[in-house]
């Protein structure tokens, strides 16, 4: 039985420890609040800030785990450089969790170093550089803080009169210290996909069907799988998947991010070194192995002989419309009467406005009009209220 650290306890947290508790794994989640969703199902909690290396590495010294698995990005992570130093295995590496966690070095090295198309792109650390890389890369444009997520400070600039809001806000919305963005050219992409993609300690590299799915503000509303695609589209983006995840190091499941546009091909857009929100389609059992299995699988070192598409599936989020704790839920019948259909309630002590508390998935035969499947799954979640 390996001790496993699991940093940072939401809903994918929850689904990566039930799939080790059914290997027999031993886990320790953290988090910065208790009772986090993945601490209800671990064996061990702890609750301090992540971003605190003194209090992460206290943890670390006093679970002594033998596996660390980074669940989100808002972590002291150059720390986990000294964990590998110490001999505790990162997942997938203290490498690619310290790239990914900042877009431009992660921007850096797809583009630059690896020569991945992505939209054009500048950085800016004060206001008349941003005005400066906005005429350069023109209208419309998407600003980004160099660290965020879940699209935190994140927006579409359409004209030079939303330049000092859009500024505002991402400098606001950033995570940490660096008070640095990045605008980046519009792509009016045809439809966008996450590729999952495995990287094995003893194995080839292993891509799961593509991911459409939709955001909204940033944030992601619906996914569906297997998104169809053109052939050589797929190829595309599973030999930049292979290259940018190769380039990172390390075993476990990434969700690799890119824009299809029919006409100008395929864009690289960001990974995530871990199963991925969209990902979570797969617990409709869409595949022979959900996302969080074969994370599970991969950090663990056991072997995945092959990913198949069992299913076409589809999911949808369920936010709160309220900010309140102890949050109940109405029209959970709803749901839990259509058929081939999956509730996942996440169990976040508190809810806040806009805050992701479950989802819904659905599934049906490969054979089946997944557009039908997309809308059923909608109306369904759109059934159960927060409150
Ligand atoms: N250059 C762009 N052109 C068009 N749309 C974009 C661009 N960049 C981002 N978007 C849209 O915004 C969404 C979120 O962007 P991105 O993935 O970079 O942000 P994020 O904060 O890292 O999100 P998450 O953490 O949820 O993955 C994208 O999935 C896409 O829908
Ligand atoms: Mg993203």
């Amino acid at each position: 039985m390996k001790k496993i650290m699991l940093l940072g306890s939401g809903e994918l947290g929850k689904e990566f420890v039930i799939a080790c508790k059914r290997k027999g794994m031993y886990v320790v989640a953290c988090d910065k609040y208790d009772n986090a969703p993945a601490m209800q199902v671990a064996d061990e909690r702890e609750v301090f800030s992540m971003l605190d290396g003194d209090a992460l590495m206290a943890a670390v010294n006093k679970h002594n785990p033998d596996i660390i698995v980074p669940e989100i990005e808002a972590i002291r992570t150059e720390k986990l450089y000294e964990c590998e130093k110490m001999g505790i295995q990162v997942t997938p590496s203290a490498r690619a969790v310290n790239f990914t966690m900042n877009r431009k070095a992660i921007r850096e090295l797809a583009h630059t170093e690896l020569g991945l198309k992505t939209a054009n792109y500048k950085y800016a650390k004060t206001f008349e550089e941003f005005k400066a890389a906005a005429d350069e890369i023109g209208y419309p444009f998407i600003v980004k803080p160099l660290m965020s997520s879940s699209g935190h400070g994140q927006s579409k600039v359409d004209s030079p009169a939303e330049l000092q809001k859009a500024w505002d806000d991402a400098v606001a919305g950033a995570r940490g210290d660096i008070k640095e963005v990045i605008v980046e050219q519009f792509i009016k992409f045809d439809y966008e996909i996450t590729l999952l993609t495995v990287t094995q300690k003893n194995g080839k590299t292993l891509f799961c069907r593509p991911i459409g799915h939709v955001q909204k503000g940033g944030d992601y509303r619906e996914s569906f799988q297997p998104m169809p695609m053109q052939d050589q589209h797929l190829k595309e983006a599973q030999v930049m998947a292979d290259k940018v995840t190769k380039a990172l190091t390390g075993a476990g499941i990434w969700g690799v991010e890119f824009f299809i546009s029919n006409k100008d091909g395929v864009y690289f857009s960001e990974l995530s070194p871990r199963p991925h929100d969209t990902g979570m389609v797969t617990l409709a059992g869409t595949q022979n192995l959900s996302e969080f299995e074969l994370h599970c699988r991969a950090v663990l070192g056991l072997p995945i002989p092959e990913i198949t598409q069992e299913k076409n599936g589809a999911s949808a989020v369920i936010l709160s419309p309220v900010e309140t704790e102890n949050p109940q839920y109405e029209g959970m019948e709803d749901v839990c009467a259509a058929e081939r259909t999956y509730l996942r309630i996440f169990g976040k002590p508190v809810a806040h406005v806009g805050r992701r508390m479950g989802v819904v998935v659905c599934y049906d035969k490969l054979d089946t009009d997944l557009n039908q499947l997309r809308d059923k799954c909608k109306s369904l979640a759109a059934k159960v209220t927060v409150k």
